[in-house]
């Protein structure tokens, strides 16, 4: 999608499409809380608010109108996109109304469009999500059906103004990064695990560092096996597949804090289960079992291009998860690479023991704060639903921070527990752990498990497992991949950069 910013005036906009943010307007009130609507109801005579009127429009989040030959515009057609209540938006809420305006137009292969913003909306953090919002919005799953398709990719979307669209172009050059970069990750995570096996990931990988401005180091199984990371190596060995630990590094030339994050991501090419089988029903949705890793992938081709002042490392310790001869059995011990001994009573838990490696080794690589995203457990969608990222942190100043960051990123995370109690829970008879912690509160005894390998380095967990993956389409998504966590990644990165407040 091409993504421009112009000056013009709301009755000078051409091309095929005009789109307008609209309200919820209050009862008995006329007041359409926007001058752009205000002057398409003027120069339309009144159309706008003979829509409120009937009941026909109400402004509510994501409803949207198309119209036809309105009087006073030059385009062919106005697309009105509901926002809510004026004074409750977001800069968020915002982008999710211009990814709506973008699948609404697609829907009627109408491919190029210009939303026309209302001076008091022209802000930075606006545009940014703006932009954003439509490139997320305009994302398709890429599938493999030989049957002729339509070219489904929006061709431009402008974002107008009355003045200043200049001063605009980082904030919207940020959007299109951002937005880029999480359908960057979508991609990956709809990928089939037989199209991405480990080394394709590994590929991928290499890909993005060959695009970009960050050093990668790959290791192997023996470089695996020399360092002793026993847990990874373990869940890897049923499979025909090796695994890998992606190593990335982007290093800045003017580095002004001494803080260096990693950011450690599962990746889990598809999890059968291994020896502790899952149920084939739904079985197929494992492929997206490296989603995390995706969005740490995703995060660090944004980071990459908006060049914060940190030093920042990505790990993402790939394998894929099978049953066979070879596989690791429930029962046995694993020698992880923090010396600590693990009983893995089911080989289905399977993302904490590659975690526990990648955590480790990012520790001794130096990082002074760790962020993981993992679809980790299936308890997380049986807490949250498919609403909210689980936030595990063994940090408050560490936590609030993120908390701000998914927030100004306009993704919903939530605070879950990390009491001493759960570690309890995850005692062994042979080992100094066990990798499960029976039947209850099991995405807090997995991100309990991953504790004791962060030990006090700053960390937090986020469990993805709910938030992954859209069951349902939503006006501005498709079902499918959503790229959950790179927006928050980027954000934090760039926040920690740029505060010399360290936690
Ligand atoms: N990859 C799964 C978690 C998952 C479930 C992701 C549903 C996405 C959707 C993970 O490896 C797993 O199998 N977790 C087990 C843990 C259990 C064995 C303690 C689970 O959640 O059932
Ligand atoms: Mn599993
Ligand atoms: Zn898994």
């Amino acid at each position: 999608m091409n993504l421009e910013a112009m000056d013009a005036k709301l009755t000078e906009v051409q091309g095929a499409v005009l789109v307008l943010l609209a309200f919820e307007a209050e009862k008995g009130s006329s007041d359409l809380h926007s001058s752009a609507l205000e002057e398409a109801d003027r120069v339309s005579g009144g159309l706008v608010r003979e829509l409120y009127r009937t009941g026909e429009f109400k402004g509510k989040p994501m409803e949207a109108i198309l119209l036809h030959r309105v009087y006073g515009l030059r385009t062919p057609r106005l697309l009105l996109v509901g926002c809510g209540t004026r004074d409750k938006v977001t800069p968020s809420l915002l982008g999710r109304a211009s990814g709506t305006a973008v699948r609404a137009l697609k829907q009627k292969s109408l491919m190029d469009a210009t939303l026309y913003l209302d001076s008091l909306l022209a802000s930075e953090a606006n545009v940014a999500e703006i932009s954003s919002g439509a490139i997320a919005g305009d994302f398709e799953v890429h599938d493999l059906k030989t049957v002729d398709k339509d070219d489904k990719i929006f061709a431009l979307f402008r974002v107008a103004l009355d003045g200043g669209a200049a001063l605009l172009q980082g904030a919207m050059r940020k959007g299109r990064i951002l937005g880029e970069a999480q359908n960057f990750a979508r991609d990956l995570a709809n990928m089939p695990g037989n199209l991405l096996p480990p080394r394709e990931l590994v590929e991928k990988s290499k890909e993005l560092a060959r695009q970009t401005a960050v050093q990668v180091d790959i290791l192997y199984r023996s470089r695996m096996e020399e360092l002793g990371m026993g847990a990874i190596l373990a869940v890897a060995q049923g499979s025909e597949e090796p695994p890998f630990m992606v190593h990335m590094v982007y290093e800045p030339d003017n580095v002004t804090s001494a803080l260096h994050l990693g950011l450690i991501g599962k990746a889990v090419t598809f999890d059968s289960g291994g020896i502790s089988i899952k149920p084939s029903d739904g079985m197929e949705k494992m492929k997206y079992d490296m989603s995390g890793g995706a969005t740490v992938l995703g995060a660090m081709r944004a980071i990459s291009a908006l060049r914060p002042n940190m030093r920042i490392s990505a790990f993402v310790p790939i394998v894929e998860n099978m049953p066979s001869g070879k596989a690791m059995r429930p029962g046995d011990i694993l020698k992880s690479l923090s010396g600590k001994t693990i009983e893995v009573l089911n080989t289905d838990a399977e993302g904490r023991l590659i975690l526990a490696d990648a955590i480790t080794y990012a520790k001794q690589q130096g990082c002074t704060h760790l962020v993981d995203a993992a679809t980790l457990t299936g308890a997380i969608a049986v807490a949250l639903g498919y609403e909210h990222v689980g936030l595990f942190c063994n940090n408050k100043g560490f936590q609030a921070q993120i908390a701000e960051a998914a927030n100004a990123a306009g993704e919903r995370f939530w605070p879950m527990p990390l009491d001493d109690e759960y570690k309890e829970y995850l005692k062994s008879d042979f080992a100094d752990i066990a990798n499960i912690g029976g039947r209850w509160g099991g995405a807090c005894t997995a991100a309990k498990f991953l504790e004791e390998f962060a030990g006090d380095t700053p960390w937090a967990h986020l469990d993805i497992a709910g938030t992954a993956w859209l069951e349902t389409a939503k006006p501005y998504m498709p079902k499918g991949p959503t790229g959950v966590g790179v927006k928050t990644f980027v954000e934090l990165a760039v926040r920690m950069a740029s505060s010399a407040h360290s936690v």
